[in-house]
């Protein structure tokens, strides 16, 4: 027996693939490639185990994690949603739900779909699109399941590339990789000025081959925190409507950015007004707290239909819908439904969603409110802050000096996603001993923050 081509890649060049059947057995698993763990959860590995190497008493320093990408309070715990926890008990309990035994759709609750299009686009223009059959959404495993969706849709329409802002959130990158498509960048982030370079993201996609696939973060853009204002935005999409480029929006940090939901998605809605071709990935992990419950959605917003095109918009919700399924089918078939069932409630009940919104709100005062901490601290020790007082979110990059960065884990027990740090882990009771840390890793380095 031979194994097929691509097959055994860690064996060296030249062996055989024949063999007994033991020297078989062991090559399947010794045939995989070495992959380097996920850098933002190996962060989380190696807190873990400094936290018990101080536990235990075999280092004097307590390491505090400012990587990790959760919501947490001033215990380091990440609570539930009280809004949220309630619901999903209600749908559990729920008579109706418990009787709908067997499977729900591949595409998901169709309840919850329909709860993430009228609360992420607005109910009107929700309504207007699902009239001109311009509107499918599918449910996602969370958010990462959902940028995956739409990356396998870019796949199959024919897209080789997805253009993604420098930086970005590493998965971007891995996901494209997987599917098989390259990640261009446009760019993002002025390194030497630590702000927005928002003429050399305009160009960057000004640039990208016509009928491009662009990856943008509407809001609290992870990892930069900065957000170009709504005239960059316009003049953004105004390149994207004259080249055919296709917007795909990720949107993970919706309300928790100090904006209402219709400030943070002005530029999904102005694409759409546009007639861009728009993709949206929704998250609902940190805006609900259901990190682990993995519940999200994929919102496809098509064109308006052009007189004379070969098939109607009905016929072509319908192929999308129809991919979608393909792609759903083969990967795990159809998405769990107690959470996003539980989710759905609350997008459609005017209360519980009023409930779920204030709670949601709180959080992102308590992440403004480690922001806020985390610059006035620096300015009072002549750090650099970099812009960081002008962004928004969870997170935010640290406008430190390589080898102060590289420093920050092993030294000074800071533990960052390289130079990301999340906000809500900064509070008023950990905020000097964090910026004495920075101050002393300076000092090491004989470097004057200043
Ligand atoms: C930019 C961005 N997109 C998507 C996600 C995915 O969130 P999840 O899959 O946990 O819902 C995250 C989570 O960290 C994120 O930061």
């Amino acid at each position: 027996m031979t194994l097929g081509p691509g097959i055994g890649s860690g064996t060296s060049e030249g062996e055989s693939l024949r063999g007994s059947p033991d020297v078989l057995a062991q090559r399947f698993f010794r045939g995989l490639p070495n992959v380097e763990k996920d850098k933002i959860l190996s962060v989380g590995e190696r807190f873990r185990a400094a936290k018990q190497d101080f536990l235990e008493g075999r280092i004097a320093v307590e390491p505090i994690n400012l990587g990790v990408g959760t919501f947490v309070d001033d215990r380091g715990m990440v609570p539930r949603m009280i809004s949220v926890q309630t619901v999903i008990d209600a749908t559990e309990k729920d008579h109706n739900f418990r009787m709908q035994n067997g499977y729900f759709p591949i595409t998901g609750v169709p309840s919850f779909c329909r709860g993430v299009e009228n609360f992420y686009l607005g109910e009107e223009l929700a309504a207007e699109l699902r009239r001109d059959h311009r509107l499918v959404t599918v449910q996602g495993l969370g958010g990462t399941g959902a940028y995956r969706l739409g990356t396998e849709l870019a796949k199959r329409s024919g897209t080789s590339e997805i253009y993604v802002s420098d930086p970005t959130w590493g998965n971007h990158l891995n996901i494209a990789a997987d599917v098989g498509l390259g990640s261009p960048t446009y760019p993002y982030l002025d390194r030497e000025a630590y702000r927005l370079n928002a003429d050399g993201m305009r160009l960057g996609i000004a640039t990208a081959p016509a009928g491009s696939v662009i990856s943008l973060q509407p809001s609290a853009h992870n990892s930069t925190s900065f957000t170009p204002s709504r005239e960059q935005w316009d003049e953004t999409i105004e390149v994207m409507k004259d080249k055919g480029h296709t917007a795909f929006f990720d949107v993970a940090y919706a309300l928790l950015d100090g904006k209402t939901i219709s400030e943070h998605m002005y530029p999904v809605v102005k694409s759409i007004e546009e007639g861009i071709p728009v993709m949206v990935a929704v998250s609902f992990s940190k805006n609900a707290t259901l990190y682990k419950e993995r519940v999200g959605a994929l919102i496809t917003v098509m064109p308006p239909k052009l007189d004379g095109g070969a098939s109607s918009a009905k016929e072509d919700a319908e192929r999308v819908t129809n991919n979608l399924s393909a792609i759903i089918r083969r990967m795990y078939s159809s998405p769990p439904a107690l959470h996003a069932a539980a989710m759905g409630d609350i997008l459609n009940d005017g209360m519980m969603r009023g409930v779920w919104k204030s709670e949601a709100v709180e959080q992102s005062v308590t992440i403004q409110d480690g922001r806020d901490l985390f610059v006035a601290g620096s300015v009072a020790r002549g750090l650099p802050v970099g812009n960081v007082d002008k962004g928004a979110g969870m997170f935010f990059l640290g406008a430190y000096p390589d080898a102060v960065v590289g420093m920050l884990e092993t030294d000074a027990l800071l533990f960052t996603v390289g130079r990301r740090f999340n906000a809500a882990a900064i509070k008023e009771k950990n905020v000097d001993e964090i910026l004495n840390r920075v101050v002393d890793t300076y000092q090491k380095l004989g470097l004057s923050p200043a």
